[in-house]
C-alpha cells in the first residue's frame, strides 16, 4: 500500500539484526511521529522478556502475544513500527501490516545479521549448537514472506541508519525536522 493520507504509518519488517528497531526510532524522531516495537509492546503487557515466554508459552504462546500486539497497533496513526522477525509468519498478520501501512523490508546478508545476532541472547531462536544453519533456514522460510508485502525494500549492510532513514523519507516524500 502507498502511504497516502489516511494511511501515514512506516512499518518495518525484516530479519532479526536487519536494524529495523535503530531504524525505527530514528523516522519516529525525524517526523515527530509515536514509534512502537511490538516486541517491546509484548514486554509492557507481559511484564517479562521475549526469552521467558518462549520458555514458559513456547514459540506458539510468543506468536499470540505477538498477532494481538500487532492488531492492536495496527489501528493506530500516524506511527513507526518496529515488528519482530517473525510478525510476517502469520497470514493475517501480514494483512494487517499491509493493510495498515508502508512497509519497508529491511534485507542484510547472512553473514551481517548472523554477526549482529550470535551473541544476543536475547533472542531465543538463536540459542542453538548452530545459529548459522537456523538462521539460513529462517531466511529461506522468510525470504518470500517479506517480499511478498514490502512496499520497498532497503539493504542495510553498507551505509548508515541515518542515510537509511533520509532515503525512506525522500522516497515517500516526507520532511524531516533535522537535517538528518
Ligand atoms: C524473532 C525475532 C525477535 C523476537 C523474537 C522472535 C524471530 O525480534 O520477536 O525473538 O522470530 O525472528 P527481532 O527481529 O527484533 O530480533
Amino acid at each position: 500500500m502507498a502511504l497516502c493520507k489516511s494511511t501515514p504509518n512506516i512499518i518495518l519488517i525484516g530479519p532479526m539484526g536487519a536494524g529495523k528497531s535503530t531504524l525505527g526510532r530514528l523516522l519516529a524522531h525525524e517526523l515527530n511521529w509515536p514509534f512502537y516495537d511490538s516486541d517491546k509492546v509484548i514486554e509492557q503487557r507481559t511484564g517479562t522478556t521475549i526469552p521467558i515466554i518462549f520458555e514458559l508459552e513456547g514459540e506458539a504462546g510468543f506468536r499470540r502475544r505477538e498477532s494481538e500486539v500487532i492488531a492492536d497497533l495496527a489501528a493506530k496513526r500516524p506511527m513507526v513500527l518496529a515488528t519482530g522477525g517473525g510478525a510476517v509468519l502469520a497470514a493475517d498478520n501480514r494483512r494487517l501490516l499491509k493493510e495498515s501501512g508502508y512497509i519497508v523490508y529491511l534485507y542484510a546478508p547472512l553473514r551481517i545479521l548472523l554477526d549482529r545476532t550470535v551473541r544476543d541472547r536475547n533472542r531465543p531462536l538463536m540459542q542453538t549448537a548452530d545459529p548459522a544453519a537456523r538462521l539460513k533456514q529462517i531466511l529461506t522460510e522468510r525470504e518470500p514472506l517479506y517480499r511478498e508485502i514490502a512496499d520497498l525494500t532497503l539493504e542495510t549492510d553498507h551505509g548508515s541508519a541515518h542515510a537509511s532513514a533520509r532515503q525512506v523519507l525522500r522516497l515517500l516524500g516526507l520532511k524531516s525536522r533535522s537535517p538528518l
